[in-house]
């Protein structure tokens, strides 16, 4: 049987998304109700626009990625990804919405040019879209460590990284993150900028690691992905998943942490910058 499928739409994993196909919803069940003042059926309409226009106007205004991101998003966009999970193949469910995408593989890539990193950290690299985006503003004798535990998803991102003229930047470690962490550690390793991108519920141990060692070098930087996991931070707490409330409890642990200052930007499904104080 062959491994990929026909390319599955994408469901919306962001604040925004979510919103904006409700809205989308809301827009056709309206469309069934003639009856509905005028004013009411502009204003839903006006709202689903005004949602559902922001994302691709910023891809509209964004740099256009490079070919090898290009053909990596496309690739993990049409593997199947729900078939490997069902054969016990991985170590974790897999999705193509874990990828993190262009506007966010910029905004990680402009972080590294503007802040002339030379040795980057990728906690949760899956296939590999944000380790290579960045590793394409690091220089020639910069380097971009990568800790993955699925080894199909880290096979996927090295056949990529092959295929790219700044793939040999990166150097993939294979295992758990944490225990990565350990090794690297120990090896008095230290990184200009972290991106957190992995198991949501360890979110709290890799801070910790982060600056309880050298790992984060004293002007460094640490970005943390998903940091509104879907608006659930916000939401009724009851109403919250696992990922949820250890998302909830992580932002709240760094807001309470004074070695530390950081932003909470609102940009795809919540990306932190923290630097230590
Ligand atoms: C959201 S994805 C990363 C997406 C990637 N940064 C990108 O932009 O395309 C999370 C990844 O973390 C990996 N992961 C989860 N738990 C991990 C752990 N304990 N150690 C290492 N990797 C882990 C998963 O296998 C998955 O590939």
């Amino acid at each position: 049987m062959s491994s990929t499928i026909a390319k599955p739409t994408a469901r919306p994993v962001t604040p925004l998304g979510i919103l904006a196909k409700k809205l989308e919803t809301v827009v056709q069940e309206i469309n069934q109700h003639p009856d509905l003042p005028e004013s009411l059926v502009t204003q839903i309409h006006q709202a689903w626009r005004l949602a559902a226009g922001l994302d691709p106007y910023l891809e509209e205004c964004t740099t256009q990625e490079s070919p090898a991101l290009a053909a990596l998003s496309e690739k993990t966009a049409t593997e199947a990804w729900s078939e490997r999970f069902t054969q016990g193949a991985t170590v974790r469910p897999l999705e193509q919405e874990m990828l993190s995408g262009h506007i966010e593989g910029q905004t990680l890539k402009m972080f590294v040019h503007m802040i002339k990193a030379k040795k980057v950290l990728e906690i949760g690299m899956f296939t590999g879209y944000s380790a290579l985006a960045m590793a394409e503003a690091l220089p020639q004798d910069g380097v971009l460590v990568a800790c993955e535990v699925d080894p199909f998803a880290a096979e996927v991102a090295q056949a990529a990284f092959g295929e790219s003229p700044d793939g040999g930047k990166i150097r993939v470690e294979l295992g758990s993150a944490l225990e990565t962490l350990q090794k690297l550690a120990e090896a008095q390793e230290s990184f200009d900028l972290v991106f957190i991108d992995a198991d949501k519920k360890e979110y709290v141990a890799y801070f910790q690691m982060l600056l309880d060692t050298n790992l984060l070098a004293p002007t460094g930087f640490i970005c943390v992905d998903n940091t509104l996991l879907q608006g659930e931070v916000y939401l009724p707490a009851q109403e919250r998943t696992a990922n949820g409330e250890a998302i909830a409890q992580f932002n709240q642990i760094v807001a309470l942490d004074t070695r530390v200052e950081q932003v909470l930007l609102p940009l795809r499904d919540g990306l932190t910058i923290i630097r230590r104080r």
